[in-house]
């Protein structure tokens, strides 16, 4: 029973490890972009496990994939030994990436993906100063956590790395929301080059930015936007790491990586969720003397693992074939639509925002910018109430965010969009009573 698996959960897990809704879901089965829950109640999952069963559930393809590594009886060598998918993923995974003369090391998380993309240019660099976007996540290890721009996300103030923060693509809050985009852009560029010239040694190892921001609620700065940062980045020879963990693999619509709304070539990307379709892989690309610059040994015992890397490699065959890409850009903009026309007439709705299928409802209190928590939390059970799953980010944890399987189609996406009418016009309305 899920009330008797949540005070088992409460009591033997870690209290700060978040669970969404009042009476907490147990996701039980699943087909397509819909799952079963403890509760017994049928749901359209427009979260899909935080963007990352980006193909859906229940996916014969990639349940193939994985069945032929179980038939084989062997689910774990380590990186002491040849894995024939993990070398045919980094190659695809190179190639794809756009980086010249690239390699790929393989992890098990995010988190440790970007760990592996500080080490790299922190070695490359001999300087331990990174640059980070203020309202940024990328995980929860110290360095990880050392390179979040969100108070909430981040709970020590221990680092290895000496980080400074600059202005990035939160423009809802920001004190130039209302320039253009171009001079948006000067602006944060301006910003860029004060921080490094005031508050650093000039010899910065990287910057590291998520091109949309995931948990800080889906802030999408002006295309063209990191080109201009990069450019301030290369007087002082500083790399430029792209954290494509959300917005990776054709998500954002227009391109397959976030970062190519910029006209930009990273140095460095890292990637996790959604490559495995739920099995657990992430990963660090980098151009070859980067890569090769770490002066000792590594190993990762998990990381790339058969299981890991042959799901993977059946999760881009199929995101591939069925160009995914170009249906997250169809479905995204549909979506999209929907929503920006329910932000005219719903006051709870101070911002819409987004890109292919990221979407997010920043929600406020009616007529002013207040951000309204509260508002976000009840849309999320309303949401539940009639049968749809969206997650919950921004700062002060009041935006909605919409990010369904990448193989939603568009009924599916006007079946959420009029739950998501129904949810927020409830919101809206002051509670009965
Ligand atoms: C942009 C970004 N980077 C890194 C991470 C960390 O990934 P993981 O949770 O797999 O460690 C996340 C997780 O949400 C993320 O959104």
């Amino acid at each position: 029973m899920t009330d008797d698996l949540l005070a088992r959960h409460r009591a033997v897990l870690p209290s700060w490890l978040t669970l969404y809704y009042d009476q907490p879901l147990e996701i039980v089965s699943g087909s397509g972009r819909r799952v079963t829950g403890g509760d017994g109640r049928e749901y359209l999952d427009f979260f899909a496990g935080i963007l990352t069963n980006m193909l859906g559930y229940g996916v014969p393809e990639v349940r193939a994939a994985v069945d032929e590594v179980l038939d084989r009886g062997v689910v774990h060598t380590s990186t002491l030994y040849l894995i024939r998918d993990q070398v045919e993923l980094a190659e695809r995974i190179a190639r794809l990436s756009g980086i010249p003369d690239a390699k790929v090391f393989f992890t098990s998380s995010g988190t440790e993906a970007n760990e592996a993309a500080l080490l790299l240019a922190t070695q490359a660099r001999r300087s331990t100063q990174v640059l980070a976007l203020r309202n940024s996540y990328h995980g929860r290890s110290f360095a990880a956590m050392g390179i979040t721009g969100i108070r909430g996300w981040s709970a020590s103030a221990l680092s290895p790395v000496q980080v400074s923060y600059v202005h990035g693509g939160y423009r809802y809050r920001s004190p130039w929301r209302d320039l253009s985009d171009a001079e948006y852009t000067a602006a944060c560029v301006q910003d860029l080059r004060d921080v490094i010239e005031t508050t650093t040694a000039g010899d910065v190892a990287c910057l590291i930015a998520e091109p949309i921001q995931g948990v800080g609620g889906f802030a999408v700065p002006p295309d063209g936007f990191f080109g201009a940062m990069k450019s301030v980045l290369d007087e002082y020879g500083i790399l430029l790491v792209s954290d494509e963990v959300q917005t990776g693999w054709g998500r954002t619509g227009e391109h397959f990586w976030g970062i190519e709304a910029h006209g930009v070539t990273p140095d460095v990307m890292t990637f996790a969720k959604g490559v495995g379709n739920g099995f657990a892989l992430g990963g660090v690309v980098a151009r070859r003397e980067l890569m090769d610059g770490i002066g000792a040994n590594s190993i990762s015992t998990f990381g790339g693992n058969p299981l890991a890397t042959a799901a993977a490699r059946a999760t881009l065959d199929y995101l591939l074939d069925h160009d995914l890409q170009a249906n997250a850009l169809k479905v995204g903009t549909r979506l999209l639509t929907g929503l920006r026309d329910l932000g005219t007439e719903l006051p709870a709705v101070g911002d819409v925002r987004g890109k292919g299928l990221m979407a997010a409802v920043e929600l406020v209190v009616p007529g002013s910018d207040r951000p309204d928590p509260a508002a976000a939390a009840r849309a999320m059970e309303e949401t539940r109430r009639r049968g749809l799953l969206v997650g919950k980010g921004g700062r002060y944890g009041n935006v909605l965010r919409i990010a369904p399987p990448l193989t939603v189609t568009e009924s599916e996406a006007d079946e959420g969009l009029a739950i998501l009418r129904d949810s927020l016009a409830a919101v809206s309305s002051p509670p009965a009573g």
